[in-house]
């Protein structure tokens, strides 16, 4: 397991950080995973014996439930991780208990700390940007957090790209902690982040960590085209696949994922994973699991390396769709190449 920096904080993280959103059985979550106790031990142990220290959850994740189990997981262990939680999801039917007031911040701050049995968290996210709070009010009650020592480092989930611009410009302005990193829906099916959030991160030193790195389980290659995945699988299970994308383009992508994985006789999960592990921005893959051998056989993807002609060979069946200004961007910028000039 190789270590990378955050963004360009001093903090360094395990390449693979282990999310335990199917930790817990409350509600939706049962279907995410609905795993119990001793099932989430495991799977925490084999995430430390591999070389795991960073390890991602949320408030919401199963209503809590997540984050007791985790921090039951990692009793004991907690000054060896980096562990990550969030706020800003529906918490119970108060009209306060949800978004990204002063307010519910601190409260979920706190409800967090004691779910999880610690007395700070090392990467305090914001679960996506609400609409409803000033992000003033917003950035200024984390930056308390992180004055009063209950949060170490500060990041973000689910922004536009201009969102996260304005939030970093205005700690700037106030001398408030920033964010260092950007939890984003990132894989071989889903590279609309490459076209602002990407460059915006490079530019400004977040580092990115992909959520669903393998589409809910779709890019292990277990759901067949035109038929059912395993009975017991997620994306069986969902009444309405919460991740959703267009059917024909993603057993396309798969396709080739698959000529790869079997030519180098590694699975289809790894060779996803792989792919986002070669991209620059990227700190950290956040992978998913419902059973110990999923867990193993990801992890082993930090074992290798896709050459840069496989990357190109998955960039160019993947590809970005034309959006403007991109296009014109990328037409504009032609006339900057002083080689070739044409008048
Ligand atoms: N910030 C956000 O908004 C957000 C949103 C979603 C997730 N996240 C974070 O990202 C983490 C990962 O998300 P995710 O669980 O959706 O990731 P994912 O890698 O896209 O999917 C993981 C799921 O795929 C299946 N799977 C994984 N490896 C497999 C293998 N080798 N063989 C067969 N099936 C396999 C398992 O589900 P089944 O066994 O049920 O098929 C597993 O739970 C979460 O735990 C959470 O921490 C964040």
């Amino acid at each position: 397991m190789q270590y990378r920096q955050l963004g360009k904080s001093g903090l360094f993280v395990s390449e693979l950080c282990f999310g335990a959103m199917s930790f817990g059985a409350r509600g939706y979550w049962e279907k995410i995973g609905g795993l119990d106790q001793e099932a989430a031990r495991r799977l925490v142990d084999i995430a430390l014996d591999a070389g795991v220290n960073f390890f991602d959850t949320a408030d919401v994740y199963s209503h809590g439930q997540s984050e007791e189990m985790l921090g039951k997981a990692l009793k004991g262990k907690r000054d060896q991780v980096v562990l990550a939680t969030k706020v800003r999801g529906r918490m119970s039917p108060g009209v306060n208990d949800v978004g990204l007031s002063r307010l519910h911040i601190i409260q979920g701050c706190e409800n967090s700390l004691r779910r999880l049995g610690v007395d700070y968290i090392d990467l305090y996210i914001v679960h996506s940007f609400d609409f409803m709070t000033p992000l003033e009010e917003t950035l200024s009650a984390l930056n308390d957090l992180v004055r009063q020592g209950k949060v170490r480092y500060l990041g973000c989930s689910n922004f536009f790209a201009w969102q996260l611009m304005k939030a970093l410009s205005l700690s700037d302005r106030h001398h408030w902690e920033k964010f260092v990193s950007l939890q984003a829906h990132y894989s071989l099916l889903a590279r609309d982040v490459e076209i602002e959030l990407v460059p915006l991160c490079q530019d400004q030193g977040l580092g990115i960590t992909p959520w669903s790195p393998l589409a809910a389980g779709f890019l292990t290659g277990k759901y067949p085209r035109g038929g059912k995945g395993p009975k017991d699988a997620r994306r069986s299970k969902e009444d309405q696949n919460f991740i959703q994308f267009d059917e024909d383009r993603a057993y396309t992508i798969l396709e080739e994922v698959k000529r790869i994985s079997d030519a180098r006789g590694v699975s289809p999960a790894q060779v996803s994973l792989n792919y986002l592990l070669r991209k620059q921005a990227v700190s950290s893959v956040i992978i998913g699991a419902t059973k110990p051998e999923q867990l193993e056989e990801n992890l082993k993807t930090v074992t290798w390396q896709l050459s840069t002609e496989e990357v190109r060979a998955l960039d160019e069946v993947s590809p970005l769709p034309r959006l403007y200004p991109k296009w014109m961007l990328d037409f504009t910028r032609l006339d900057r190449d002083n080689s070739r000039v044409i008048i």
